[in-house]
């Protein structure tokens, strides 16, 4: 799932994910969850991301090939925010080519862009909140939460990212722009894109999803 930051990627990979019973796999994600943890490479992560650029590819392959690797993939997945450059796009390729689809060659990955308004992203961005707990993702302007700054599933704080700061946003769709619009263009050239408008409400732009997902899956 391709997108600019704030596209929706993570709101609807979650509503995916329920639906097939699969898992979402944010780069993102898990790259945050090490800069929690204080690993190795959240430690080189922790500054790259605070301000706004891309994760060094090298330093992506191991982390997604050992998540990718594990049973609970088996029936299929979700990528989200992973590729993000065309070395990304080509190394997925072929490790997709020899770990997944060598018995199955036809069953090709679905490859959705979600496209919104540079404005509205802005919005959805400075607007976002968080569940520490359970993932939900709320947005103040947009999807509030019942209770002020709390979440409706378990009643947890919410929080706000660190990179949705104006100056980071605005790093983050640069390089949106310049690094990862080439990874859209590289599967438009293979015939694999499908763009989908993202400026839609929320259930609205699921619909689209499930349809696009609905004709494209078979193999
Ligand atoms: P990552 O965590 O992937 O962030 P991102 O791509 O910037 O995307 P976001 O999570 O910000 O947005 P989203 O599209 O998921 O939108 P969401 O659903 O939350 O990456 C963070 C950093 O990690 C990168 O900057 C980089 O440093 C590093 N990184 C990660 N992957 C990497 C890789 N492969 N290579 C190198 N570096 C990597 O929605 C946003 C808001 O909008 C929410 O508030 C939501 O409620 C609201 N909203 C969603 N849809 C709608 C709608 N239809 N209408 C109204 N509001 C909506």
């Amino acid at each position: 799932m391709l997108g600019p930051p704030g596209a929706g990627k993570g709101t609807q990979g979650k509503r995916i994910a329920q639906h097939y019973g699969i898992p979402q796999i944010s780069t993102g994600d898990i790259l945050r969850e090490h800069v929690k943890q204080a690993t190795g490479l959240g430690l080189i992560a922790k500054d790259i991301m605070a301000r706004g650029e891309l994760v060094p590819d090298e330093l992506l392959y191991d982390m997604v090939a050992e998540r990718l690797r594990r049973a609970d993939c088996e029936r299929g997945f979700i990528l989200d925010g992973f590729p993000r450059t065309p070395a990304q796009a080509g190394w997925l390729d072929a490790f997709l080519e020899n770990e997944f689809f060598e018995k199955a060659a036809k069953c090709l990955p679905i490859v959705i862009r979600i496209d919104v308004d540079y404005n509205e992203l802005l919005l959805r961005l400075t607007g976002r909140r968080t569940c520490p707990v359970c993932g939900r993702i709320y947005n103040v302007h947009l999807q509030p939460p019942r209770v002020d700054e709390l979440c409706d599933v378990d009643g947890s704080k919410l929080v706000t990212r660190n990179d949705d700061r104006e100056e980071v946003i605005r790093e983050r769709l640069l390089a949106y722009e310049q690094q990862t619009r080439p990874v859209a263009e590289y599967y438009e050239r293979k015939g694999r894109l499908i763009p989908v408008d993202g400026d839609l409400p929320v259930d609205e732009v699921s619909g689209t999803l499930f349809r696009e997902i609905a004709t494209h899956s078979g193999c």
